[in-house]
């Protein structure tokens, strides 16, 4: 039998794995999984905000476990301009500051986004929005130009439930500037800061379900077209929100991935964690059954190469954005990321060190 991509992709790291699991496995906890990751080409970090300040075990986990930082919230859009079109740069300067202080390599997220956009925009004219949108990205990546190394220049394009030609998710911008604000905005990116990685980030595509299958789809039409048309796109960031009461099929996005690959981007995991809002209420059961999916999850896409960096969103369940989620039960602690509210590793710690000792070497 012809053996078939994932055949091939597996052979690799099958050879590799079979050294390098058994090392990771006996050593004392897992270490700081940004030099694990490091050791192996890969990046790996997580998702910080202002909390940082305020709280020195928090800031001393991310830092000495990561080598990513991604600022969640405070380059947003609606956080540095939420009355009007002048901007707030003060906690995103200071948050800049205390990463770079700290060594991490740094990612906005995200410049434009048709979700989470505040109210007076709305009232904004077409034309008026246009230029509300070419000096959102000069503005924003001017100043940082050379400390946020990597931008989501465009977060979470398709959304079909919204019923758009093309599965495009609505909101603001789309309204005013259609399909094309996405190639502008790339396109605006990279005058503003030639240096920058750009990338698209979407949602969803790690799902195997008719949404999950729909927006991989879309994406990867997205990409060709975007490629083709000579757009400046380096990377595409794919989030990571595991969700383990849907089906899985991460070997079938691992291939997916590496098609995507084919077209000339890169490919990132920016936003891992796992919606354990309908796992099991008891802790045990329920950290390991976290720890269970980032393992399928992991083992199945660090095989492929051009998957550069993985990301988590936040690294303690203390900050989990799950809290404020409006679908997560409101009477229950999030376990979805890696450490506790403690700041203690939990089995989805010992889970992420194991994948990224046995992952093939970039
Ligand atoms: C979330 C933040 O984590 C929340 O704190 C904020 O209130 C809303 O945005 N997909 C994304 C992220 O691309 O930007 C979102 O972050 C989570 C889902």
């Amino acid at each position: 039998m012809k053996p078939t991509r994932r055949d091939i992709l597996m052979a690799g790291v099958a050879g590799l794995a079979a050294g390098a699991l058994p090392r990771a496995a006996a050593a004392a906890g897992p270490g700081p999984l940004g030099e694990l990751a490091a050791a192996h080409g890969l990046g790996f970090g997580s998702a910080f905000d202002r909390e940082v300040f305020d709280d020195p075990a928090w800031a001393s986990l991310l830092t000495s476990q990561c080598k990513i930082g991604a600022i969640e919230n405070s380059l947003k859009f609606d956080w540095l301009r939420p009355k009007g079109p002048e901007a707030d740069f003060a906690v995103a300067d200071r948050l800049v500051e205390f990463g770079l202080k700290a060594g991490l390599r740094l990612r906005g997220t995200a410049l434009i986004w048709n979700d989470w956009l505040p109210d007076w925009l709305k009232w904004s004219s077409v034309k008026d929005r246009r230029g509300i949108f070419e000096r959102h990205i000069d503005e924003v990546m001017f100043r940082y130009a050379g400390r946020v190394t990597s931008w989501d220049v465009v977060n979470e394009p398709f959304f079909p439930m919204h019923g758009r030609e093309g599965g495009y998710r609505k909101g603001y911008w789309f309204d005013a500037l259609g399909p094309d604000y996405i190639p502008d905005a790339f396109r605006r990116a990279a005058k503003a800061d030639p240096h920058a990685e750009l990338v698209l980030n979407e949602a969803f595509c790690e799902q195997n379900d008719e949404l999950g299958q729909s927006v991989r789809a879309r994406l990867y039409d997205l990409v060709v077209k975007l490629k083709q048309d000579g757009v400046p796109l380096h990377a595409v960031g794919l989030q990571g929100h595991l969700k383990p009461h849907i089906r899985q099929d991460y070997g079938g996005f691992a291939d997916w991935i590496a098609l995507m690959a084919e077209q000339g981007v890169k490919v990132k995991i920016t936003e891992l964690d796992v919606d354990d809002s309908q796992l099991p209420e008891e802790l045990r059961e329920r950290d390991a059954a976290v720890a269970e999916t980032l393992t399928s999850f992991l083992s199945s896409v660090l095989p492929v190469i051009a998957l550069e960096d993985v990301i988590c969103w936040q690294l303690s369940d203390k900050y989990s954005w799950y809290a404020n989620a409006e679908w997560y039960p409101k009477d229950r602690q999030a376990r979805s990321h890696l450490f506790d509210v403690e700041m203690r590793a939990k089995p989805a710690a010992d889970a992420v060190a194991a994948a990224l000792a046995a992952s093939p070497a970039r």
